[in-house]
């Protein structure tokens, strides 16, 4: 079985099962098979077999190209299970794996929440290598091999709510920040954490694009309090699976009490700053895009109304709509962090 305590509930269990199973019995035969290059051209029609879903047969591709080596596999054998009812668990519905696959933000690919998947598929992440600067003692370039072979990785079913008004739940795997940040032990000037995505337009067209709004490579940051909270997460898969290139792989950051656009994708730098970094949205639009978005019912974006959301996927029998909570329902956990603050200008 995927997940090592059997005591725990799973996202096996909350997720049909068909899904879930299927695709981890995909992504057995497709190794036996005999490595990504020889079975890609195969992988629709061996997930449909397995999962008998048309519908779900591509996932698992994009999953293949993401996983490119053993030691992958080895590690996704061996996920704890977040304790249930605890705070890296929530009992909503998850959203399905097709929705959390194609309906994405991931600009460096194109605008339309369908591009990343149809076109971030040839990305390339294996060799993958985190440059860690800044701040700290203990500087490094770590492959992210070396760096994942010793973690324990877990899985934390959160939130996602993203400004444009929608939400998912998703069962990501991966391991605390606060993990990386311990690593590279940061000194008494670091104050705040530096995040950036690749920069590489051969591999992502938008990078190129006359018509990006975006000054590339897409940054993000957070406070080092925020960083170092237990909640703060870096997602390396979901599902039980590797992480699809189109949800930022191979490495991501997820910060579930803010505005999905923090949660920075596919990352190749992290630094350590004595002052407030800068961060992509923030610099596109200053007046829209604050560099806390802390998820917040009572500020509201200009174009966007915050108090209530779409809970994805919106289906025949339900519009999904429901009334967005204050730090995103993870106010007991991270309330602490803003005290005293003033929520509405430090938007
Ligand atoms: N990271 C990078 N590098 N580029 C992006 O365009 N979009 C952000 C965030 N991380 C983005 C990114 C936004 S706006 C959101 S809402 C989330 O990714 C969406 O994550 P998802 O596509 O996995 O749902």
């Amino acid at each position: 079985m995927l997940i090592k305590r059997a005591s725990d509930i799973k996202s096996s269990e909350i997720t049909p099962e068909s899904v879930y199973r299927s695709r981890r019995e995909f992504m057995k035969s497709a190794a036996a098979l005999g490595g990504a290059a020889g079975i890609s051209s195969l992988l629709p029609g061996l997930a449909m077999a397995a999962s008998g879903d048309g519908l779900r047969a591509r996932a698992p591709a994009n999953m293949q190209r993401s996983a490119p080596a053993a030691w992958w596999e080895d590690k996704f054998q061996n996920i704890e299970a977040a304790e249930r009812g605890g705070a890296f668990w929530t009992n909503e519905a998850l959203t399905p794996y097709q929705d959390v696959v194609t309906y994405n933000n991931f600009y460096e690919f194109g605008m339309d929440k369908g591009d990343p998947s149809r076109y971030a598929q040839e990305f390339e992440v294996d060799p993958w290598s985190i440059e860690i600067a800044g701040e700290c003692d203990n500087p490094a370039t770590y492959h992210l091999e070396d760096f994942l072979k010793p973690q324990q990785l877990e899985e934390r079913i959160y939130r996602l709510r993203c400004v444009e008004r929608w939400s998912m739940v998703i069962p990501w795997v991966g391991f605390p920040l606060a993990d990386l940040i311990k690593k590279a032990q940061p000194n008494s000037k670091a104050k705040y954490v530096a995040f950036e995505t690749l920069l590489d337009p051969d591999q992502m067209p938008a990078q190129n694009s006359r018509f990006a709004i975006i000054d590339w490579p897409y940054r993000e940051g957070l406070r080092m309090d925020e960083a170092m909270h237990p909640l703060a997460f870096l997602a390396v898969g979901l599902y039980g699976d590797y992480l699809p290139p189109q949800n930022g792989a191979p490495i991501r950051l997820v910060v579930p009490w803010k505005y999905g656009f923090k949660s920075i994708k596919s990352i190749v730098r992290i630094r350590f700053t004595e002052t407030e970094p800068q961060t992509a949205w923030n610099m596109l639009q200053p007046q829209e895009y604050g560099f806390y978005a802390n998820v917040n019912p009572n500020v509201h974006h200009p174009r966007w109304r915050q108090d209530m959301e779409t809970r994805l996927p919106r289906t025949l029998f339900s519009s999904g709509r429901q009334e967005t909570l204050m730090f995103n329902g993870y106010g007991d956990q991270v309330g602490h962090l803003y005290e005293g603050m003033d929520l509405a200008r430090n938007f």
